[in-house]
């Protein structure tokens, strides 16, 4: 299945076929609004509460009313992967925005927040897990508020597909050669057992699998630090890697023209990639079985 029947829409559940929007909406208009993807595993959320701290600050940051608490969220939510059965592995898009009303860029007083989640199948990606994959630079033509997951995503979406172009799976992203994050993913350096990885700042989305990075490289007792690195370094660095909730951990071995080390995935990334394998091990060991 690819998407699934039910979808959430606002607090409720229908079949997808019954969303329906006027065209004049704050989202298809203005991008005004916000989204999270989550990653399921057998069935199963992980990093939940990340995604629904992130979704929430986001929310906050643009004056956005969400109808529900976090609790309450959390509940559809479930509610929505066991009506749906399912099992495998996917992810859930969830978005909020500012609602439909006649198009003004003020805030609409009578409009109340469009709310809408669904589920979909997205098997894990072991080739590129293995292999590693490559990436060009692109310099970082974004706003100043990275930190809010903002359905804004055209500078995104234009770095993205310059790097499809080039046969590359991400675009390294860079305000005046300091690089920030990638397109869609936080991105990593690795120079003399060390992490290096933007600060978690506004000028940059703080991934959920970025605080899972941090909290496996305390563990394996290696220092991670916020601090920038610029394109230059690339050239020189011992290993390189970009962390998402779809790409996981995922080595790249190459930027622009130039190959990272030997061109083949590092030993610390295996390591990292090897502790996330584990987690979803412990997905894999509990089935899920929704009683109708
Ligand atoms: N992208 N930076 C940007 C700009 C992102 O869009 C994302 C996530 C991340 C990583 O965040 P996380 O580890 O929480 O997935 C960093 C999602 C998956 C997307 O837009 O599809």
């Amino acid at each position: 299945m690819s998407i699934y029947p039910i979808i959430l829409s606002q607090t409720t559940f229908t079949h997808k076929d019954n969303l329906t929007y006027p065209f004049e909406e704050r989202g298809l208009q203005f991008g005004d609004g916000i989204y999270e993807v989550v990653r399921i595993y057998n069935g199963q959320y992980d990093l939940f509460e990340e995604h629904l701290n992130r979704l929430f600050r986001s929310a906050e940051a643009i004056q956005l009313e969400l109808p529900f608490t976090k609790e309450q969220l959390a509940q559809l939510l479930m509610e929505l992967l066991k009506k749906n059965d399912m099992t495998a592995d996917g992810i859930i898009y969830l978005q909020a925005t500012r609602g439909s009303a006649p198009r003004n860029h003020v805030f609409p007083k009578e409009a109340s927040t469009n709310v809408y989640a669904y589920v979909r199948d997205l098997p894990r990606n072991e080739t590129n897990q293995a292999n590693g994959v490559c990436t060009i630079t692109q310099p970082d033509e974004r706003w100043r508020n990275c930190y809010i997951k903002s359905l804004n995503l055209l500078p995104n979406v234009l770095a993205k597909q310059a790097a499809t172009e080039k046969g590359c799976y991400e675009a390294i992203l860079h305000l005046d050669g300091e690089v920030t994050e990638c397109a869609s993913s936080n991105v990593y350096m690795i120079k003399s057992g060390k992490i290096y990885t933007y600060p978690a700042t506004n000028r940059i989305l703080k991934g959920c699998v970025r605080i899972r990075v941090h909290n496996y490289a305390d563990e394996i007792g290696v220092p991670f630090i916020e601090e920038s690195f610029s394109t230059e370094a690339i050239a020189s660095a011992d290993e390189l890697f970009l962390s998402s909730t779809t790409s996981e951990i995922l080595p790249i071995t190459k930027v622009d023209d130039t190959v990272i080390a030997n061109g083949r995935p590092g030993p610390i990334t295996r390591q990292l990639q090897k502790r996330f394998e584990q987690q979803i091990e412990q997905y894999r060991s509990c089935t899920t079985e929704y009683t109708k």
